[in-house]
């Protein structure tokens, strides 16, 4: 029967004979995917594997730098690049959500395509497809074309001749999760929640700026650290803020403001495909919203986004 020691055996053995003394090169994003497959790698090849983490400055706060260190710690391979400014002027002036995908899925590839250049011989590329990522690339090929172009699965170059490696390819998320547990990695990396490629790019609706992305880094943080510290995070299947393009009358002691409006979401669902907004707790919303109008320049309104998967989507762009 499957269980995930057996699994990480037996890939690994596989791992060793498919790719001999190849080396491979892997973007890492510090999603659960990504991580999983590169420990796996690092267990079958170890120094083969050359893993690149890309700062698109779309992160959220301080994770280019808290991730990279817990890489290294994992004693793998890594090589951060920050190109946030690659990305800021790949997406000036971009309005329109698909737009933005697109300017961000093409830099990105520049950008590792440059890097994985700087390694020579390489032969393979790594890559954290799971299960659903392969169903989802097979359906939006059909002719319904997709709702929101994900780029999870195809996305990287195939013009650098690559052979492609994707060890994660018939698991589910939880058992993608159990594999990563057997392998004794950390629980907060496992237990993160899903986070969009394009980043806080598309919970910026409309353009984007530098200041744009401070102030929701800044709102996300206190909403994602009160998650964590009420205990509400692990019962939360993904949660965020969108920066809305609004701005709205509030007052502030004896003066009139007029500043940005922000939206929280956070929802259950076990594969994304559809979802419901969670039932958070008033004492919750409460403490949020007065830390992010308290602590946060420049937003005076917080609403909560009560909204289910269909109709509305998770994200708003
Ligand atoms: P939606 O908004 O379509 O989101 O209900 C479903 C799940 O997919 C994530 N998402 C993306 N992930 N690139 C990604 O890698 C994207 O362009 C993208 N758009 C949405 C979203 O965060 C949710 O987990």
């Amino acid at each position: 029967s499957w269980t995930p020691d057996n699994f990480v055996d037996m890939t690994v053995d596989v791992l060793k004979e498919q790719l001999g003394n190849d080396k491979v090169v892997l973007a890492l994003s510090g999603g659960v995917d990504s991580s999983v497959a590169a420990v796996l790698l690092h267990k079958a090849i170890g120094e083969n594997l050359h893993c690149i983490f890309v700062n698109n400055g779309l992160l959220r706060k301080n994770e280019f730098e808290k991730v990279l260190e817990r890489y290294e710690g994992m004693d793998l391979n890594v090589k951060g690049v920050d190109a946030s400014d690659r990305f800021m002027k790949a997406l000036k002036g971009l309005e329109d959500p698909e737009l933005k995908r697109k300017a961000i899925g093409r830099t990105f590839i520049e950008v590792f395509d440059d890097e994985a250049h700087k390694i020579k011989d390489v032969k393979w590329l790594g890559q954290g497809t799971i299960y659903p990522d392969v169903i989802e690339s097979i359906s939006v090929k059909g002719p319904s074309a997709t709702i929101k172009s994900h780029h999870n699965v195809g996305g990287l170059p195939d013009f650098m001749k690559l052979k492609v490696v994707e060890p994660l390819r018939m698991l589910f998320k939880d058992e993608v999760r159990r594999v990563g547990a057997s392998m004794d990695m950390d629980a907060a990396l496992l237990g993160r929640h899903p986070f969009p490629g394009p980043g806080l790019a598309i919970r910026i609706l409309g353009d984007i700026t530098p200041e744009k992305v401070r102030i929701l880094q800044e709102v996300d943080d206190i909403f994602i650290s009160g998650l964590k510290s009420w205990g509400l995070y692990d019962k939360v299947w993904q949660a965020g803020a969108i920066l809305l393009p609004v701005n709205s009358v509030g007052v502030m002691g004896d003066e009139r403001t007029y500043e940005k409006c922000v939206a929280l979401r956070a929802v259950e669902s076990t594969d994304g495909m559809t979802a419901d907004w969670v039932n958070l707790p008033y004492d919750f919303l409460q403490k949020t919203s007065n830390d992010i109008i308290n602590r946060v320049k420049g937003v005076n309104r917080v609403v909560y986004d009560i909204s289910s998967k269909p109709p509305a989507t998770i994200e708003w762009e």
